[in-house]
């Protein structure tokens, strides 16, 4: 059976832990495995701009031997996609090319619709609705940093996005507490909220939206944040911007949480807006081991589903 990674939602907390303990091997010996992707192509779709994601996947999939395929959907040389052609076609076509597609676009819609039309690995490199490989590289680090995820208590401040959706399904899935602290107006997906507090009723963790900043910080091991202007959302940075006012993580919020606490950010980061200079450049920070991290999750993620580890 053809394994995707479109949302978290595709992964156990089984093989979450899978992904984690191999990603921790990857990077303790990548020689290990620098043919195993050997004779294997992937392609790379980018609708939006990237830095971290889009390298890390090329220089991941040159890591472990294969071809990959940087493409994106506009220009002179994007793919059809960006003048029309249809998922559905273009995942039948992909599918005869090359062995997985990482995907970064807009719409979760497409994702599916690429990993239900094709016969190929479909990973989601972010999309308006989740960032799975951001949350399992979240994950990794976190594990690092304090031996183990479970547990622990993460809070995200900010705008509810994409990222704080694959981390609010990150933590059932991985024994960690996870708090969104955003404005009323600003909530999360009500159906992802719905399904991550499934999961961590199933699990024995717990998921939770928290307006107060002051209330939502107190016992946080990790507090996160991202943009509060997301691609796609640039006509409204001015409204989100207002809305989120307050939510800025400086030192007196996360010396308020009465731990050692973490911070952590998916980046690009906006210094003055999300997160105070003296955070993000300060001694919690740990956003460029995080940033890191994502080449060796990646690599993970790559030889469970293109069959170059075993998934036990
Ligand atoms: N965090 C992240 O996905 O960064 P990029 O947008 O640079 O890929
Ligand atoms: N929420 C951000 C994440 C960027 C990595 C965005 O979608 O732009």
């Amino acid at each position: 059976m053809t394994r995707h990674l479109r949302s978290l939602m595709d992964f156990s907390a089984a093989d979450v832990k899978r992904t984690l303990d191999l990603a921790t091997d990857v990077k303790r010996t990548p020689a290990a495995y620098a043919s195993k992707l050997a004779g294997k192509s992937v392609a790379m779709i980018f609708a939006k701009q990237s830095t971290r994601t889009r390298v890390s996947f090329e220089v991941g999939i040159y890591q472990l031997g294969g071809q990959s395929l940087a493409l994106s959907t506009s220009g002179g040389t994007g793919m059809q996609m960006g003048r029309g052609e249809t998922v559905e076609d273009t995942a039948k076509v992909m599918s005869r090319f090359v062995h997985a597609i990482v995907i970064r676009t807009f719409g979760q819609d497409q994702i599916d619709g690429l990993a239900q039309y094709g016969s190929i690995p479909i990973i989601n490199a972010l999309t308006d609705m989740y960032h799975p490989c951001q949350a399992l590289a979240d994950l990794l680090t976190i594990k690092e940093k304090f031996g183990t995820t479970e547990g622990k208590k993460l809070v995200y401040v900010g705008a509810a996005n994409n990222v704080s959706n694959s981390l609010m399904l990150a933590g059932p899935r991985s024994g960690m507490d996870v708090v969104v602290c955003c404005p009323d107006n600003l909530r999360p997906n009500p159906r992802v909220l719905e399904r991550a507090l499934a999961d961590a009723r199933a699990a024995g963790t717990r998921v939770a939206v928290e307006v107060d900043p002051k209330v939502a910080v107190k016992g946080a091991d990790v507090l996160y944040t991202d943009t509060w202007v997301s691609m796609g959302e640039e006509e409204q940075a001015k409204e989100l911007i207002a809305k989120l006012h307050g939510y800025t993580i400086d030192r007196v919020m996360i010396e308020s949480t009465g731990r050692e606490s973490l911070f952590m950010h998916c980046l690009p980061a906006h210094r003055g807006e999300e997160v105070a200079a003296e955070v993000m450049d300060g001694k919690w920070s740990v956003v460029f081991d995080q940033a890191e991290n994502r080449l060796h999750a990646q690599k993970a993620v790559l030889l469970l589903l293109l069959g170059g580890a075993s998934w036990t």
